[in-house]
This record gives structure tokens, sequence and C-alpha cells, in this order.
């Protein structure tokens, strides 16, 4: 068994270490055609098949390790660990997406704000379009208007907002090191939002708890902490997908905007209005003075979508055909604080530790924690 340390530092023996030679060993494999935005779904259907038996041949000989669900073991793939489907995704991500310099990516880890910001960005970019009862925010899921490269770029591209040739953003839960070489080739802005690991971690397993189908039981808090902390969690570990987008940011501050949810959450208006900026519709100050920041703030808050019909009760989307959870899963608490309800001080030391030791001498901690 590797120890904690070996494992975040990625020098745990062989049989665990999620392997970073793969994508080469990949590339052999596949075609590196450049395809458009929408060329991926004139891929035909057998074709489609034929790459996907590709993607599986590949995964099969990757090494896995055992998930936080029964039926769902982790994939080591580039230095992380994710589960099979997704994984397919990102690979196919990788092959096929075509990133446009005018693109825009919002980048996280799951379970850190992502939700959040796709509506922020929508919203901003949109702003012009639709009016306070128009706004498609109002009656559908963020998730519909913002797809993620990794699954409906890779397996849903009917859907309409992949139709719409105008469509301008994207996300994905990818680590900037398996991030499609278009997008760093076009030179595409992107945004992360990175969140407390304590929480990261709490939101990912009550988010698991509702899963509707497939995998499996889930381990129990206390093992999947364990996991977590030893870097075993999907797209994880959680303190490398931070890292990985540290050092991009650090390289090309220019072209990555980096958030953190407990300070946006405490008062998200400057961050709203940076983000804009950042984009490249920063709000003029006529539309300040009008209150429209405030609108984008407000009806992207926390309350206003939970409270809506298309994210109460047992609604799914209706866009694609397998939904594993209900819209209402993407808003759970949306608090700052109060980990002490699932974690014991123990717990929270440690990972608290892990972080300090992860970041020590990055600059990291202190641009998020100074004053
Ligand atoms: P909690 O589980 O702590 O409540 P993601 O969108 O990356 O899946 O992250 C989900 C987390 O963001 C959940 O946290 C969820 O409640 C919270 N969230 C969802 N929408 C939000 C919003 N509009 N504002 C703030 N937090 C939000």
């Amino acid at each position: 068994m590797a120890s904690e340390q070996q494992i975040f530092d990625g020098t745990q023996e062989e049989s665990s270490n999620p392997p970073s030679q793969s994508m080469h060993e990949l590339e052999a494999l596949t075609d590196k055609t450049i395809l458009s935005h929408q060329d991926e779904a004139k891929i035909a259907s057998t074709e489609f098949e034929n790459i996907q038996k590709r993607y599986q041949d590949l995964i099969a000989k990757l090494p896995h390790a055992e998930g936080w669900f029964e039926k769902a073991p982790f994939i080591g793939y580039g230095g992380h660990w994710i589960i099979e489907p997704l994984l397919a995704g990102c690979l196919h991500a990788q092959d096929f997406f075509q990133a446009r310099p005018d693109d825009f990516f919002i980048c996280s880890y799951p379970k850190s704000g992502t939700t959040w910001l796709k509506a922020l960005a929508f919203s901003i970019v949109n702003r012009s379009r639709f009016d306070d009862s128009s706004n498609p925010l109002l009656k559908r899921n963020p998730h519909e208007l913002v797809p993620f490269i990794e699954i409906e770029f890779a397996f849903f591209p009917q859907v309409d907002v992949l139709k719409d040739e105008g469509n301008t953003l994207f996300s994905t839960h990818m680590p900037h090191g398996l991030l499609p070489e278009s997008i760093s080739n076009s030179g595409c802005k992107m945004v992360y939002i990175w969140r407390d690991p304590k929480y990261t971690f709490i939101s990912m397993w009550t988010f698991f708890q509702k899963q509707k189908f497939g995998s499996g039981p889930l381990n129990s808090l206390e093992e999947c902490f364990d996991m977590f902390c030893l870097g075993l969690s999907g797209y994880g570990p959680y303190l490398d997908h931070v890292m990985s987008y540290w050092k991009a940011y650090q390289e090309n501050p220019n072209k990555i905007l980096f958030l953190k949810y407990e300070t946006m959450r405490g008062d998200p208006l400057p961050y709203v209005k940076r983000l804009a900026e950042f984009m490249g519709y920063g709000f003029t100050a006529e539309e300040e003075e009008k209150g429209v920041v405030e609108k984008v703030v407000n009806l992207c808050s926390f309350e206003t979508l939970k409270n809506l019909e298309a994210n109460k009760g047992e609604k799914y989307r209706e866009d694609i055909p397998l939904n594993a959870y209900q819209n209402s899963a993407y808003f759970r608490k949306g608090k700052v604080g109060d980990w002490q309800t699932n974690l014991t001080p123990e717990m929270a030391a440690r990972i608290d530790g892990l972080m300090e030791e992860k970041f020590k001498g990055t600059g990291f901690l202190e641009h998020f924690y100074a004053t």
C-alpha cells in the first residue's frame, strides 16, 4: 500500500500510480483530424462505436483502483484517477474537441462551485439577449446551458447548446494537464474555481448518496474521506487538480482567472464584475448604475436557483437520456463553515495539513489566505 505522501507526490509504486505516459500511447491509436465543435456530431455512429471500443481497450490496460462506489473503480490516467465513462469522455474530448479562440472554459474539480459559475458565465454573456422573464436559467438547470466537453460533447452531441454555433461557453472537470491541446493552442481563456477541500469532500460524498442508478453501494464517509486524503477520488488527487491550474495560472495569469468558492460566497459582486471583465463582457458604468450586476448575482444565487421549479423536486434534465442525478442534487446547502456537521476535528486537521504541505512555497496559500 502506498503512503499518503507517496500518492500525493505521485511517487507510489507502479501498481497504484496513475500513469502519465498513456496519452502518447493513445495518440498512436487515434486519428488526430482537426474538427470544429460541431463536427463531432457528424461522426457516424459506427465510427463512434469503434472509437469508444478503442478507448475501452486502452482503459482496460490502465491501472485500476477501488472507487468510492463498489462498481465504479478509478482508472489511473495522466497522474489522476477517473471513473470509466468519464475517462472515455476525456479521451474523446482530447481527440475531437476543437477549441476556438473566443471559447471560454469553466474549469473545476467536481463539487467546487461549477453549477454556480456556469450560471454566472451564462448570465454575463447573454445578458442583452434575455430580459428578466425570458432567461433560460429560469427554466433550465445551468448544466443544460454550458456543456461539459467530456460529457455532453463526448456522448450527447444532440443537445441544443452544442448545435448552437454561437455558443462559446464550455466546461470541464479535467485537470489542466489533460485538457485537449486545442485549448492551449487556441489561447482561450478559462476560469478555475476551487474550494476548501473539507467542503469539496463533504459536498461530493453527500452528492453521491443521491445517485439514482448503477454503481452499487457507496463506501462510508470515513472510508471515502481516507481515500480522498490519499488522493483517490474522481479526477483526484484533489490537491493535484488545484495545483495543475495554479501552475498554469502562474505561467499565464492573463489566461486564467482563479476564484475561491468561499470568498465569492461571502461577497459575490466584485468577483462577478471581475469575471465579466475577464471574459470580455465587462459591465458598463450605465449597467452598474442600473443594477445589472446585482441582477446577475441574484439570478444566479444559490437561493434563487435552488427554488426554481426546474431545480426542485424530482425533475431531471430532459435533453439527455440517462441522468444519474435529479436537478435538485446540484443544490444542497451552499454553506461555508459547517464542516463540523460531517467531519471530526482530527479529520479536518488531517486535510488542512495536507493542503498546507502541498502548497507550501508555491505562493498559493499567501494568495488566497493573506489578509
Ligand atoms: P454543497 O454540497 O456544499 O451545498 P458543483 O456545482 O461543482 O457540483 O458544486 C456543488 C456545490 O455548489 C454544492 O455545495 C451546491 O449546493 C453549491 N451550489 C450550487 N449552486 C450554487 C449557487 N448558485 N451558489 C452557491 N453555491 C451553489
